[in-house]
Order: structure tokens, then C-alpha cells, then sequence
């Protein structure tokens, strides 16, 4: 079977994790603090603080930013669940933003249409969706959020490399929050990071992570009603090498992607996503036209190609339809990526020929 994703886990990876288990310090230490100097160094973000998931990243971000009860929060409809849920959690009103057929992600257009719309005037905040790596136009949805009090979050959780209008996520925003699962393009089991420009907002991020603590007067205080969104410090040590090679895996994933446009792109069923130079290319996602991905799916994995669905329609999930009384036909755009899209596998150690059977195979399947 081609796999989907396989961690690029390493003996040197490894070596450095056991390491730090034999030192017997495993929660929060030294490795940690190494992990987030390394994502710091990578993007060019000042502040970051390493949390225990993507999840966790969003959650923390919104109560930094004060985001609670009652507030509204835009939320891309063609995501990951998780993004909205972080929304949930605070008590606060998701409001669905459908997305761009081509990018997957939503256009500065959308957003301010949603803003100008009755529903879309007392916004608080603005989640914002690299879905795949694919580059939001952000800085000019950071300058539409700044005119008008709006703060924003970039969920980056596929997007650990991707360069929008210039910059790795966390410039134009508040916060970005990325995820190292290991479906993701570096991973640490489960594990997050939060990146920031603004040095109080990670500050109060890291006290929240860890139960609220801030040290005083030579003894532990207790400032905030926090949580514990720890990283382990074994969990950073597995990712600390990886974002060493990572400049090298985003070259080879824009190589390889370079194979599947040139391969695909005569085919009249299946449609391509948009490029980008700022693509960090987490996830290869097609459209197959005419209905047909289900079946498209299930020939490919009799054919040994392990392919997904590409993110979800929050407008077609039960929680999102019995909450908000949305259905398919809110986000139309959404629902047409979540039942057409088609993951092709992308990914380190994926090779030529393997390329070129899944390109062959898909052809046959789906037909000229
Ligand atoms: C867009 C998006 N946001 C958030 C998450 C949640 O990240 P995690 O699984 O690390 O909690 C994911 C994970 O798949 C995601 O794809």
C-alpha cells in the first residue's frame, strides 16, 4: 500500500528523544525551550510557545485574546473541525465563511462580505484556515479585522512553511497555531506551537499552559485559571531535528507536485488545486468532477493507494447543522470540496515511480 503520510522519524531522532527520557526530565524543559527556538529560527517569528496539540494551540488563543462567551468568531466552513470547536469551548458563536473552489480557503472578498453582512457586524475575531499550506491572502484580511477591532488567528496546522504576502504565519495575525500530528509534515506524536510577533500575548499564553503559574517573589503564584497544554520535553526533543531538514522536505513535496500538475492536468475529471509559491504542500487535494469520488476512492485502494477526503463541511456535520440550522446549502462551495475532494498521497520518501503509478492510476480510474 502507497501510504498517505508516513513520519519522516529518524535514528538521530529518535537517539534524541531517548536521551532526554533517560535524563528523567520529560515535562517541560530544556528540549522544549530548543523546539521552540528551532520554529523560531525556521519562520522568522519572534515568540513561540509549544503546546500539546493543535487543539490545544487554538483554545489558548482564544482565551489570550479574550475571545469568550457570546462572542462571534468567522470560521472557514471547509476545515478540520477542530477549528470551530476551539470556538465552541470559549462559549463562543461560530459564524461559516465558505471558501474558494480553486484555493480551498476563503478570499479577503468572503470575509468582507461576512463582516458587512447584519450577523457579521459584531465579529471579535477571525480564524483564518491555511488549509493544505495553501497561503491565505492575509495581510489584507488583518488590515479589513484591524479597521474595525477584529482580532485574528491563523490556524496553521497544515501550514508549518507556508509564506503568505511574504511571511510565515504569525506576522499579520495575532497568533498562528500549528499542529504535529502525524498526519502533519513534522510531528511529535501529538503536540502544537503557537507563534506570535507579540511578546505579551505568548508570555500569557505559557502561563496558561501551564495552570495559570507565574513565579513571584522566589515562590509559585497563580495568575490565571489555566490549563495543562504542556509538551512533553521527549515529544520536543523527536521534533527538534526535524525542523532542521524541513527546508529540504518542502523543496522535495514542490518537486513532487510538479509531477502530479504536469501528469493530471489534461484530465477533464479531475480538477486541480490553485498553486502558490507560498504552498508548503501538506496535502495534495484534486476534485473528482460528476459525483464519482467515492467510487474514484475505494479503486485506488484496491489498487494499493491508500487517498482520503480532504477536510470536512462544518455546514454538513450534525453539531454545526443542530446548533447554527445550517445544511449543505449554506456553504455550497464547502460542500463540494468535502464530498468531491480526493487526497493523493504527499509526501517525504515518496518515489518517482511511485509518483507515476498513483498519476497512471488515477487516470485509469477516473478516465480521460
Ligand atoms: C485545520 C486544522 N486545525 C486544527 C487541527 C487540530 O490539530 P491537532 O490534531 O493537533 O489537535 C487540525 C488537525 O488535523 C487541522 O487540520
Amino acid at each position: 500500500m502507497i501510504r498517505l503520510a508516513v513520519p519522516d522519524i529518524r535514528d538521530e531522532d529518535i537517539a534524541r528523544m531517548v536521551e532526554v527520557v533517560k535524563s528523567g526530565q520529560l515535562v517541560q524543559g530544556k528540549a522544549v525551550e530548543e523546539f521552540e527556538a528551532a520554529l523560531v529560527e525556521f519562520s522568522g517569528i519572534p515568540h513561540c510557545a509549544a503546546v500539546s496539540s493543535g487543539t490545544s494551540a487554538l483554545h489558548l488563543a482564544l482565551l489570550a485574546l479574550g475571545i469568550g462567551p457570546g462572542d462571534k468568531v468567522l470560521v472557514p466552513a471547509f476545515t478540520y473541525p477542530a477549528t470551530a470547536n476551539a470556538v465552541e469551548l470559549v462559549g463562543g458563536k461560530v459564524l461559516l465563511c465558505d471558501v474558494d473552489p480553486q484555493s480551498y480557503v476563503v478570499t479577503p472578498q468572503a470575509v468582507e462580505k461576512v463582516l458587512a453582512s447584519p450577523e457579521g457586524r459584531d465579529i471579535k475575531a477571525i480564524m483564518l484556515v491555511h488549509e493544505f499550506g495553501f497561503p491565505v491572502e492575509v495581510k489584507r484580511i488583518a488590515e479589513l479585522a484591524a479597521s474595525r477591532g477584529i482580532k485574528v488567528i491563523e490556524d496553521a496546522a497544515c501550514a508549518l512553511g507556508t509564506v503568505a504576502d511574504g511571511f510565515h504565519p504569525g506576522y499579520y495575525s495575532d497568533m498562528a497555531c500549528f499542529s504535529f500530528h502525524p498526519r502533519k509534515a513534522i510531528t511529535t506524536g501529538e503536540g502544537g506551537a503557537m507563534m506570535s510577533r507579540n511578546a505579551e500575548l505568548v508570555t500569557l499564553s505559557k502561563r496558561l499552559r501551564n495552570h495559570g503559574t507565574q513565579p513571584a517573589n522566589g515562590r509559585m503564584d497563580f495568575t490565571e485559571a489555566g490549563l495543562n497544554y504542556r509538551l512533553t520535553n521527549f515529544q520536543a526533543a523527536l521534533g527538534i531535528n526535524q525542523i532542521a531538514r524541513f527546508a529540504q522536505e518542502l523543496d522535495s513535496r514542490k518537486e513532487m507536485v510538479k509531477t502530479y500538475f504536469a501528469r493530471l492536468a489534461g484530465n477533464a475529471q479531475v480538477e486541480l488545486p490553485q498553486d502558490n509559491a507560498g504552498h508548503s504542500w501538506q496535502s495534495f487535494m484534486v476534485v473528482i468532477r460528476g459525483g464519482a469520488r467515492e467510487r474514484v476512492k475505494a479503486a485506488m485502494v484496491d489498487l494499493g493507494i491508500e487517498v482520503n477526503l480532504g477536510a470536512h463541511a462544518l455546514n454538513c456535520l450534525t453539531y454545526f447543522q443542530r446548533k447554527y440550522g445550517v445544511d449543505a446549502a449554506s456553504c455550497p462551495v464547502s460542500t463540494m470540496l468535502y464530498q468531491d475532494g480526493l487526497v493523493l498521497p504527499l509526501r517525504s520518501m515518496l518515489t518517482p515511480d511511485e509518483l507515476l503509478f498513483i498519476c497512471d492510476s488515477l487516470e485509469k480510474v477516473v478516465g480521460p
